[in-house]
């Protein structure tokens, strides 16, 4: 049956509204008595035992969500992570090994740019794992291992649901492959299963209590010809996963920026007037973070910025600086990123829409690239 929008008024807010269960359905029957079970990787422990390193390929949303896995495998399986763009890494005599093992991410499972750099690490002797959305697609066919993503079909163009299943399924392989190598202790385990399964709930809070209000602020922004978005730790690559949909959607420019990098040169952009989305980490995560990004949204603010800041609900900090801040629940700070994100797709569509663009086919984009 053709795919239907259900009474939503795109593809896209219907698949918006499909976050939470898109991280629900990726959890579903993958955690039992406490601990993380993916039967799709009986067997493979001693695979998981021998590798050294761990580069993850991908290309545009996919991408950044596997910039974001970085921070959790690196944290808890304690093995050194690359994240490259599919195609670069396929054209510049990479040195893969037996002991590398490639994890690839596509939605689509079809990408060529993502398909041509696993054939080439499968080439060079790696291990493949694919992190897939589509049953039996090609990818995962040509890959040693698989782990699907259940966000179901995604058919708006630009990605959303799709992008927090596959960080849900990095942070599944990252616990699996974390306890496997003993490297993960087992509060650690707890409290990250504690927070998969917490967070359907706070995405969906973030849906009931402020797409409202994002939305006014998407249609008062309708004229703005420039968007800057900040983070730092796992709020960089959502700044970047921000600024993409923006520029896919609604044809606007927008730049993502890590906050720390804002001094060595992207603070030169910021003038009076411009809108700069910040990523604030929680303060009870760390207070380090924390501080570093406060520090950075008064630096901008002093030059003008038009700071809407992503925050904490009850972040009082953040304040006395922003002009907007639009709220999200509290989560221990890897997992802010899959809640984070729900902001800036809902800002994304809803300049698209009061552009009057069509938010499920932007010009000139395709769902699946299926050429090099
Ligand atoms: C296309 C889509 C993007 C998507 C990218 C990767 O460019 O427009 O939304 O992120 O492909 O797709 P994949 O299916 O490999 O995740």
């Amino acid at each position: 049956a053709a795919a239907d929008k259900g009474g939503w008024p795109s593809f896209m807010a219907k698949e918006v509204s499909e976050e939470p269960e898109a991280v629900a359905k990726t959890v579903l029957g993958r955690v039992k008595d406490g601990g993380i079970v993916i039967p799709e990787l009986d067997g493979l422990d001693e695979l998981f035992q021998g590798i050294d390193r761990v580069i993850v390929l991908a290309c545009g949303t996919a991408y950044y969500a596997g910039l974001v896995g970085k921070y959790a495998i690196e944290q808890w399986a304690r093995i050194p992570v690359d994240v490259e763009l599919a195609h670069e890494f396929r054209y510049r005599d990479p040195i893969v090994g037996s002991t590398t093992l490639v994890v690839s991410i596509s939605q689509s499972g079809e990408t060529m740019d993502t398909l041509m750099a696993v054939k080439e690490a499968a080439r060079l002797g790696a291990k493949t794992l694919s992190i897939c959305n589509t049953q039996g697609a090609t990818i995962p066919r040509e890959s040693d291992a698989i782990v699907y993503t259940h966000a179901g079909p995604e058919v708006a163009v630009a990605s959303t649901k799709a992008f927090v299943a596959q960080i849900t399924a990095l942070y599944l392989l990252a616990l699996h492959v974390g306890r496997v190598r003993g490297a993960l202790a087992p509060s650690v385990a707890e409290e990250s299963i504690d927070e998969l399964e917490a967070l359907p709930a706070k995405i969906q809070w973030v849906l009931d209590n402020e797409q409202e209000r994002i939305e006014q602020l998407s249609h008062w922004m309708g004229d703005t010809r420039s968007v800057l978005f900040l983070g730092r730790h796992v709020g960089y690559p959502i700044a970047l996963e921000g600024a993409l949909k923006l520029k896919e959607l609604s044809y606007i420019h927008a730049e993502g920026f890590a906050a720390g990098e804002l001094k060595h040169g992207p603070i030169a952009l910021i003038e009076p007037g411009q809108p700069v989305f910040v990523m604030v980490p929680s303060p009870r995560g760390s207070a380090t973070l924390h501080a570093k990004v406060v520090s950075n949204i008064e630096e901008i603010r002093a030059r003008g910025a038009r700071v809407i800041a992503v925050a904490e609900e009850g972040d009082a900090a953040v304040l006395p600086f922003a002009d907007e801040v639009l709220r999200v629940p509290l989560a221990s700070p890897l997992f802010e990123p899959l809640i984070a994100v729900v902001p800036l797709h809902i800002f994304a569509m809803g300049l698209a829409t009061a552009k009057g663009l069509d938010v499920d086919q932007p010009r000139n984009l395709a769902k699946s690239v299926t050429v090099e």
